[in-house]
């Protein structure tokens, strides 16, 4: 299935100082990724570990891709590449339409903030905070009230009674969809997930893959998923599998 970007809807999205993308035809589009040469090195006491190679991609805005592959091929370091959390050891990462590969770390933060949700692999709420709040966060970051859209989401994802409930206090899948409520609250053009079903029964995991699919479809989210669910992986337009750090057709 693809949708195309609905970009008028949004333009109440604040504009935090970050580069504007020049405005020429090779230029990628707001919400879309682009990869060229992407590499992926860090050095071991007595040699160097190449964990991705040679990464070309192209991902384009409203798109929902899903990335997989076996357990240590790179997904989850690509996607931390892809989302501008960490940077490449060469080759050039467009987020957004922007060049990250030649931003640096405040940059990259707020760009984060404005364009990019991201549902990590074991959730990552702060266990001091409520449901709520944890939701509210990435908008009181930016200065805004966020309670009001915080409840909304987490009465969508189910969790209306369990507002004030902390992280410890919640089971495994209602935290997973806390984990997503925030990762939706700021209204990201891109949104990464990283294994949102792992680890949840079967039927936790359908629900917590409709509701991604619900909240996307409503906005026409990019959406990238790391999974190895085949039937997650099925309901994205495309998948990309990753091979021991390479990308195979
Ligand atoms: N900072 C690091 N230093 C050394 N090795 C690393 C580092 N980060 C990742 N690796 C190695 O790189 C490989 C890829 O890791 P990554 O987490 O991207 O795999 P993955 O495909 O997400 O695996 P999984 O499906 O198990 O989550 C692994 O072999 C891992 O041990
Ligand atoms: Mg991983």
């Amino acid at each position: 299935m693809t949708h195309t970007p609905d970009t008028h809807a949004r333009n109440d999205i604040d504009t935090a100082p970050v580069p504007t993308p020049a405005a020429d035809a090779s230029t990628p589009a707001r919400g879309s990724l682009r990869t060229r040469g992407v590499g992926k090195t860090v050095a071991l006491p007595d040699s160097q570990l190449t964990i991705l190679d040679d990464i070309g991609l192209d991902i384009t805005a409203g798109e929902r891709v899903a990335i997989v592959g076996e357990s240590g091929s790179g997904k989850t370091t690509l996607l931390s590449l892809l989302a501008g959390l960490d940077v490449p050891s060469h080759g050039e990462v467009w987020l957004d339409g922007v060049p990250i590969h030649a931003a640096d770390e405040d940059a990259r933060a707020a760009l984060r903030a404005q364009a990019v949700g991201f549902v990590f692999q074991n959730f990552q709420l702060m266990p001091a905070m409520s449901a709520l709040d944890n939701v509210a966060l990435p908008l009181e970051l930016r200065g805004k009230s966020g309670t009001q859209a915080a409840r909304e989401l987490l009465q969508k994802v189910g969790l209306g009674e369990r507002l004030h409930h902390l992280p410890r206090q919640l089971s495994g899948g209602e935290q997973q969809r806390v984990a997503i409520a925030r990762a939706f609250v700021a209204r990201p053009r891109i949104l990464f997930a990283d294994e949102p079903t792992g680890n949840l029964d079967r039927k936790t995991g359908l629900a917590i893959e409709d509701l991604l699919f619900d909240m996307d479809s409503a906005r026409a989210t990019t959406v990238v998923v790391v999974t190895h669910d085949e039937r997650l992986a099925a309901r994205c337009d495309r998948q990309l599998r990753l091979d021991a750090g390479r990308l195979r057709a």
